[in-house]
């Protein structure tokens, strides 16, 4: 059953109502699911603890509302359909009939090695359909999984492992991007000599290359699933039962793990997915993100799957062979709604419009946006040479902890605006507040995005620390959930997001802390201290700048720079690496001993003339010295 708005004047309805009455609302879009038992109560909430509990006592399971409720009426259909790295290699494509039959097998491989209800499981995969098959066997079986992106290094997946005390890993043997064919397991098994957490790992086979399995603990996928039966019955878990662990960054400490639970993630990530693309029954959607970030949990794999969706799932990358690999996938599975993020775009705008030239591009209807700021000429040039003017971008806001888009036009239905995520979704009740807690009312202001009013698919704790739950969203401003990003709120009444406020970057939609690099490049023996800031970045929206203060004695500048990027790699992965580091003599400090980056970020963004108040440093001269040594 479709919960899809078809008009302007229905959105406005249905928000509306959304306010009015939400616990109304959401029951109603709740029960076109199956439930095993209702729920006694919609909503119970407070944002103190905070403790928010959505279909209380209602008990479900996710896959069954993926895979049984799908399979009678279009088993035949293809649920997945997955584009190899290399052009020439054979697709697979698997019906929700295959995929229910696969994730009913690898569910009983699951049980057999022990795996229950409440267990973490760490998927450390690449873009194969077993990525997903293995987040929903998790789910099937009640097991908790939390993806870590492929691209992480040893520590980082360490790290991981050790929070959520995973005890077991899916993993494969490597792993084909581009050019590149890259190892996998060998990072895991470097990662696990730090932990004795884990006792099995099963090691999908997608490169064939030599790795090392140990024996009792690593077993090969296709082996562990020969025999095993096609059916499995779907563990029946609480609404407020975890169903998956995110990590991301903050402003502050080691990431953290996002949570969400079983009924609420379910009922939000499917009505988003429907009502944003207006995804109708036939459409072939894609999206490019990478099954590591939450866009991937939500837009790839939950969303697309429980609306009985055909979901592409692509191992490569857009440059590889050529700047039209996008564009010869889309034109080959005849692709209706595309959703990939800006950096992509600005990539692939660095090429010209030539690599588009030989494709149709006349099967797509919606584009999509995520992840970071789109600006203008990227939007202008994604509806003119992708959308041929025709196509609505949707250009949606949302985080990792809020589980689904929040902040979006409804495609072909909101009017849209270069650079506006638009207007909230029914449910998503903002609030633009100023520094001093005060809620700005009223159009044409810029402030801080919170968000007053609970809705499904929210954050429900941070791993294993819950009180950093409550300080990190719930303790800025009162009773409301703080998004770390700015916002302006036009004199239509529409929402442009400007980028974060806390000590977080975006690189390429990638979210990284500051803190979280600073500590990686202090690792290094002969760094004394850092600080790291974003600043604008033509291809990556925001690059990394470090200005380091190190012991230069028996190193050049060149090698220790290429040191502290090595070492970055090694702790958190590639995509940390800082773009420009630069060695200085002291950094901006106060009196009372705090780093003023809001003076490196000038510098970072070379608008030196510009840097404000000086005057309470402790030491105003190395500001000068920072200019001098500046990099550009
Ligand atoms: O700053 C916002 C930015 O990405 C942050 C969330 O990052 P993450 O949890 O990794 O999730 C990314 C995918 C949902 C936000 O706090 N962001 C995300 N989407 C947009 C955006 N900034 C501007 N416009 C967007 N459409």
């Amino acid at each position: 059953m479709s919960d899809r708005i078809h008009s302007l004047s229905g959105y406005f309805h249905e928000y509306q109502k959304s306010v009015a009455d939400p616990e109304n609302f959401w029951a109603r879009i709740a029960d076109s699911f199956h439930w095993k038992k209702r729920w006694d109560k919609v909503l119970d909430w407070n944002f103190d603890g905070p403790d928010v509990k959505w279909f209380v006592n209602g008990k479900l399971n996710i896959t069954e509302n993926i895979l049984e409720r799908h399979l009678f009426i279009m088993g035949d259909k293809p649920a997945i359909i997955w584009e190899p790295n290399e052009p020439g290699d054979p697709n697979r494509i698997l019906t929700y009939k295959e995929l229910y039959e696969e994730v009913c097998r690898f569910s009983n491989v699951l049980v057999e090695k022990g795996v229950g209800k409440g267990d973490k499981v760490i998927i450390y995969m690449p873009m194969v359909p077993e990525a997903a098959i293995a987040m929903l066997a998790c789910a099937r079986i009640g097991a908790v999984h939390s993806v870590v992106f492929a691209g992480f290094s040893s520590s980082a997946l360490a790290d991981r492992i050790e929070d959520c005390k995973a005890k077991v890993v899916l993993t494969s043997d490597g792993n084909y991007r581009g050019k590149k064919k890259i190892a996998v397991k060998s990072v895991v098994d470097e990662a696990l000599e730090s932990t004795d957490l884990v006792e099995t790992m099963i090691v999908f086979q997608r490169t064939g290359q030599e790795v090392n399995m140990k024996a009792g603990r690593d077993f090969w996928w296709h082996e562990a699933i020969e025999g095993q039966s096609t059916s499995h019955v779907a563990e029946e878990m609480d609404s407020e039962d975890e169903l998956f662990i995110l990590y991301t960054s903050g402003s502050t400490g080691k990431p953290k793990g996002v949570v969400h639970t079983c009924g609420g993630y379910m009922v939000y990530s499917k009505f988003t997915f429907e009502n944003v693309f207006q995804y109708t029954p036939g459409d072939v959607y894609w999206c490019t993100a990478d099954v590591g970030w939450i866009t991937g949990h939500s837009y790839i794999v939950y969303g697309p799957l429980l609306t009985g969706a055909t979901t592409i799932m692509f191992e490569g990358v857009p440059t590889y062979p050529n700047p039209g690999r996008f564009w010869e996938i889309v034109d080959k599975y005849k692709v209706n709604q595309f959703y990939t993020a800006p950096t992509a775009i600005r990539a692939l705008q660095v090429h010209g419009t030539e690599p588009i030239a030989p494709y149709k591009l006349d099967s797509l209807k919606v584009l999509g946006s995520v992840g970071e700021p789109i600006n203008e000429e990227a939007w202008h040039w994604y509806h003119t040479h992708i959308g041929k003017t025709k196509c609505p971008i949707v250009d949606t806001w949302w985080q990792t902890e809020t589980g689904g888009i929040m902040v979006s036009p409804l495609a072909g239905i909101t009017p849209t605006k270069p650079a506006f995520a638009t207007l909230p979704l029914p449910g998503v009740q903002l609030a633009i507040m100023d520094p001093d807690g005060k809620e700005l009312k009223g159009n044409s202001v810029e402030g801080n995005l919170c968000i007053k009013f609970p809705w499904p698919g929210m954050i429900r704790t941070t791993y294993g620390d819950h009180e950093r739950c409550k300080q990190t969203y719930f303790s800025a401003y009162k009773g409301m959930y703080f998004t770390g990003d700015g916002v302006k709120r036009d004199h239509d009444g529409y929402y442009r997001i400007l980028g974060r406020v806390d000590d977080v970057i975006n690189v390429s939609g990638h979210r990284m802390g500051t803190a979280e690099v600073e500590n990686a490049i202090n690792e290094h023996p002969l760094v004394v201290e850092s600080a790291v800031v974003g600043y604008p970045h033509k291809v990556k929206g925001q690059g990394i700048y470090a200005y380091v203060i190190c012991d230069m004695s028996n190193r050049t500048e060149a090698n220790l720079t290429n040191e502290i990027k090595a070492s970055v790699t090694n702790i958190i992965g590639p995509i940390a690496k800082p773009d420009k580091i630069q060695i200085v003599p002291g950094l901006p400090k106060t009196r009372s001993g705090k780093i003023m980056r809001r003076i490196l970020r000038k510098v970072a963004e070379g608008s030196m003339d510009n840097l404000g108040d000086t005057s309470t440093l402790l030491d105003p001269d190395v500001v000068d010295k920072i200019i001098a040594g500046r990099k550009e």
